[in-house]
């Protein structure tokens, strides 16, 4: 355990390492810019702090800044703050400023000690309890979320892939997150340090395709002007993200198939073998199978790249994922537009609820986004989503009204613990309407 010590008093702090330095590891700083270097590199458990610090040292302005610079950067911090006699004013106001304890000196060896064991001892369980929330936080992965048995079963596919360098090919409709998986298996695996390289295989026209993956030599064509590495080389160390590799041209599905087999390559107008470890990841939304069937696809090339295979699952298919990531992107843009506390109107969720997604988690993005960005409420509602709202075709009109108005009454006394008038205000009706309604509508008061 460590301890930083600041005091501009070179007897003190010998007196403070002589007395701690048998239980703990001691490291001192004699100002607030050595203070605050020292704390971020060496994370102290607790930092001893003395409040009267050069330019000032007759005055705590210094220490009490350097207190709260501690706590900015990490509000969990223990500081125990120290001071004379005469000033125990200020040691309270550190506290109250989120000091952990004071100290008055001279400080007391014993007193010191007995405190340093409370501290370190409650920093243990603090963060043993910060562990235990951080694993018990299961809905995100690597920034993707998911709650759903589809994504957690993806995600502990993900972790174990990742240990590996098997060529790994992820399957699934556009915009279920295949980028993104992609991205995670890279930074959970062994060449997180190194590069990660995405090449969309169709947005590139063919002839340059094959330059563009693994290079060319000067005057190997015209416009190739000077040698030029490519991205199979960029990603060596790292990973090479092949997206769309269903449309990748056959010339090309060789020279691939080639470089998977051997990690051997040459540079378009090269002689030379090269050499890149670069780890492949492949996605595509297209059948590859029937690809195969059709001649468009080298098989051959295919169960090289499918060795482990995963397969993103569709929104449609991820049960109440669907509204978690609304409510995540509705806070998220929110937050981006500086407009707070925005929500979904019920029907506005049961749109949700009832779209296909065929665009899935992008598509999810781009109408909340958007959605955020043209309502004037805070409400958000399916026609801001430029959902329908999610009434099936064979209700009637009739159907339609009373299940919304069954929702919307039972949300607002939901909303007011049960109170009639606060409920029917917020809905804009009298008492005895919302009472007819309730009636109506069959709805008991809890
Ligand atoms: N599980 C998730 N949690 C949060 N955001 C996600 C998740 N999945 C996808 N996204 C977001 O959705 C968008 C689409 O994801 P991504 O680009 O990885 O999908 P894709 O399958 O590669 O799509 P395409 O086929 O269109 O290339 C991205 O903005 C991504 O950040
Ligand atoms: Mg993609």
């Amino acid at each position: 355990m460590t301890i930083l010590l600041v005091d501009d008093d070179e007897t003190i702090r010998t007196q403070m390492k002589w007395t701690l330095g048998r239980e703990y590891e001691i490291v001192m700083a004699e100002d607030r810019p050595g203070a605050l270097a020292a704390y971020h590199k060496h994370k102290p458990t607790v930092t001893l702090l003395d409040l009267g610090l050069p330019p000032q040292p007759n005055d705590p302005g210094e220490g009490l800044a350097t207190l709260s610079e501690i706590l900015q950067s990490n509000e969990a911090a223990k500081v125990i703050v120290v001071s004379g006699q005469a000033e125990k004013k200020n040691a309270l106001e550190a506290v109250g400023a989120g000091a952990y304890d004071f100290l008055c000196k001279p400080v007391d060896p014993d007193e010191v000690k007995l405190l340093l064991r409370r501290v370190s001892y409650l920093a243990g369980l603090e963060e043993e309890y910060r562990e235990l929330q951080r694993n018990s936080r299961v809905d995100t992965f690597e920034d993707m979320l998911g709650t759903s048995r589809q994504m957690q079963g993806v995600f502990a596919f993900i972790r174990k892939v990742a240990t590996t360098t098997a060529p790994v090919l992820l399957l699934g409709e556009s915009g279920t997150g295949k980028e993104m998986a992609a991205l995670a298996i890279h930074r959970r695996g062994a060449r997180k340090d190194g590069p990660f390289v995405p090449i969309n295989c169709n947005a590139i026209p063919e002839n340059l395709l094959e330059s563009e993956l693994f290079g060319h030599e000067k005057g190997a064509f015209t416009g190739a002007s000077a040698q030029r590495k490519g991205l199979v080389e960029t990603a060596a160390g790292g990973t090479l993200f092949l997206d769309e590799i269903g449309d990748l041209p056959p010339t090309i599905q060789v020279k691939l198939l080639r470089f998977l087999q051997e990690q051997r390559f040459q540079r378009v107008g090269g002689r030379q073998e090269l050499e890149s470890d670069a780890r492949v990841i492949a996605a595509t939304n297209a059948d590859l199978k029937e690809k195969i069937k059709t001649g468009a696809f080298r098989e051959d090339l295919y169960f090289r790249l499918a060795v482990v295979v995963i397969s993103l699952p569709p929104l449609r298919e991820r049960g109440d994922d669907t509204g978690l990531l609304a409510q995540e992107f509705l806070q998220r843009y929110g937050a981006q537009n500086g407009k707070k506390n925005l929500t979904f109107t019920p029907e506005a969720l049961r749109a949700i609820n009832c779209h296909r997604w065929p665009g899935n988690v992008r598509e999810l993005q781009n109408r909340v986004k958007r959605a955020v960005i043209m309502a004037d409420t805070r409400r958000i509602s399916a026609a801001d989503l430029e959902l329908t709202s999610g009434t099936s075709g064979t209700m009637t009109l009739k159907e339609a009204r009373e299940n919304l108005e069954k929702e919307m009454v039972q949300q607002a006394l939901k909303k007011h613990l049960g109170r009639i008038s606060s409920a029917a205000a917020e809905l804009g009706i009298s008492r005895p309407t919302f009472y007819e309604l309730m009636e109506k509508l069959g709805i008991e008061r809890e």
